[in-house]
């Protein structure tokens, strides 16, 4: 008897989460219809996000900063992980789906036709390389999903909110109050988020962006605040500021998935300048 192939998680490819947020945020559709909507028609993103509630933990969360942040997967160009990423295939469909670098050059060149600083073209071209995470073994619901903060109450405006139920924390009732283990107006930077592609590519990218650009980076999966206007209460004034880009930032992310498919090859030399530009030839990952 054949066995079936062996899957991470309950999404086809991580890619599937993307599709869902774009779908979520998708113009002129009703907001509260969508999760009805999703859960019915979507039962692997459902899945997902049963997964991802229940086991973003302050603990695990903790547990991934001490094991990522430190940097010590090696060194690799931005090209080497550009390549990397582009391995995590997914395998229902490789003739239609964009490759993960296609994806990224279709955010980047939406932002360089409009006309902005070569800070943000870059930032749109490396803004999910942290999910190169997947290829260290982690779970897809440690990668992708929508990010929010642990060791505090959540926030209903997080999707599914209910899957929190099952989340061990929610027995804890330190950390279910409003501020639980943080001050109000802390500011984001003391504020654990739950783990995934947000965080670790904001730390590889720390020392060489300017900061709108790593507010981008660290904070694009963040909905509940961005999208939603959650978490006031845990932002600083200059959080508030800087928000002002990652929405800026938010719809390249969203909707250049519609646009030309990039010719990879083609647009190389000018990646290849505009990397070298901000990135030493190797960064430590
Ligand atoms: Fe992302
Ligand atoms: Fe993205």
């Amino acid at each position: 008897m054949a066995t079936a192939p062996v899957r991470q998680g309950p999404l086809k490819g991580v890619e599937e989460w993307d599709d869902f947020v774009a779908g979520r945020y998708r113009e002129g559709k009703d907001q509260s219809q969508f999760r009805i909507y999703d859960e019915k028609a979507n039962p692997s993103v459902a899945e997902f996000y049963r997964l991802n509630h229940a086991n973003q933990t302050l603990a695990f969360v903790l547990e991934k900063e001490n094991e990522y942040v430190p940097l010590r997967k090696g060194k690799k160009s931005i090209w080497d992980a550009a390549k990397y990423l582009n391995t995590l295939v997914d395998d229902s469909d490789p003739d239609t789906d964009l490759s993960q670098i296609e994806h990224l050059m279709q955010t980047s060149e939406a932002i360089r036709a409009d006309g902005h600083p070569r800070w943000f073209i870059l930032t749109g071209f490396i803004h999910d390389l942290g999910k190169v995470l997947c290829l260290y073994g982690e779970p897809q619901w440690a990668v992708v999903g929508d990010t929010f903060p642990v060791g505090c109450a959540y926030s209903d405006q997080i999707v599914f909110p209910e899957y929190f139920a099952a989340n061990p924390d929610i027995q804890v009732p330190e950390y279910q109050t409003l501020y639980g283990i943080y001050e109000p107006n802390c500011g984001l930077e003391n504020v654990h988020l739950s783990w995934g592609h947000d965080e670790y590519i904001y730390r590889v990218a720390k020392n060489y962006l300017p900061e709108p650009a790593l507010y981008m980076l660290r904070y694009h999966s963040f909905y509940a605040a961005h999208r939603h206007g959650a978490y006031r209460h845990l932002m600083s004034a200059h959080d508030e500021e800087m928000f002002a880009w990652v929405n800026k930032f938010n719809p390249y992310d969203l909707y250049s998935k519609g646009a030309a498919k990039p010719n990879v090859q083609e647009l190389m030399p000018y990646y290849t300048g505009l990397i070298a530009e901000f990135f030493p030839e190797e960064i430590d990952w």
